[in-house]
């Protein structure tokens, strides 16, 4: 009995080195440019921090690798949702999309904020500075929603 459970130990621990080996996701790192929602709209810094600190991760073209993204599994779980959010919503190219767009992203900013599903719930445990209070949660909607003023405003003409 004792000698099964040391070829499993065995066996997990040489399954964990292999997997070091394949399929590393690939780090994104990309200059930061003028269509940047921070830079493009002059965002001040209360709110910019907050982007930064809570959404960046995932959701711009600067995500911060912590040292356990080089180890797999996790390193695959991490870049996916690096390549999924930035999908969705990347605040690196705010400036590329369409007003219609960053009003229906602003719009989703408040509702998952809100609702607390973003930041990803699962990613609060080793970002602990990420956690939004509730009044750095009203903050963002304030901006979000006056942003979003701006927006109508701006295609009314
Ligand atoms: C740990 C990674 C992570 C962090 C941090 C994170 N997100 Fe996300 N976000 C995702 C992923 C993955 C998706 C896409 C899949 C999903 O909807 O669950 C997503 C989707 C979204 C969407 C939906 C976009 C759409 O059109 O459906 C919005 C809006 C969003 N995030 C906003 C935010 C905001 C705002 C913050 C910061 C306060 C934030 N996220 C922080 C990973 C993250």
């Amino acid at each position: 009995m004792k000698k099964i459970l040391r070829y499993i130990l065995l066996f997990i621990l040489f399954a964990f080195v292999v997997i070091q080996f394949i399929n590393r996701p690939e780090k994104i790192s990309e200059p930061v440019t003028d269509n940047d929602i921070i830079l493009s709209l002059n965002i001040d810094d209360e709110i910019a921090a907050m982007l930064k600190t809570s959404c960046y991760d995932c959701h711009s073209d600067q995500p911060r690798y912590p040292w356990y993204s080089n180890v797999a599994p996790l390193s695959w779980w991490i870049g996916d949702h690096i390549e999924h959010g930035r999908d969705e919503l990347n605040f690196s190219l705010w400036g590329t999309y369409t007003a219609r767009r960053r009003d229906h992203k602003l719009e989703e900013v408040v509702e998952l904020v809100e609702k607390r599903e973003m930041p990803l719930p699962n990613y609060l445990p080793m970002h602990k500075d990420a956690e939004l209070s509730d009044e750095q949660i009203e903050k963002l909607r304030n901006w979000a929603n006056a942003e979003r003023a701006n927006i109508a405003a701006e295609t009314e003409n």
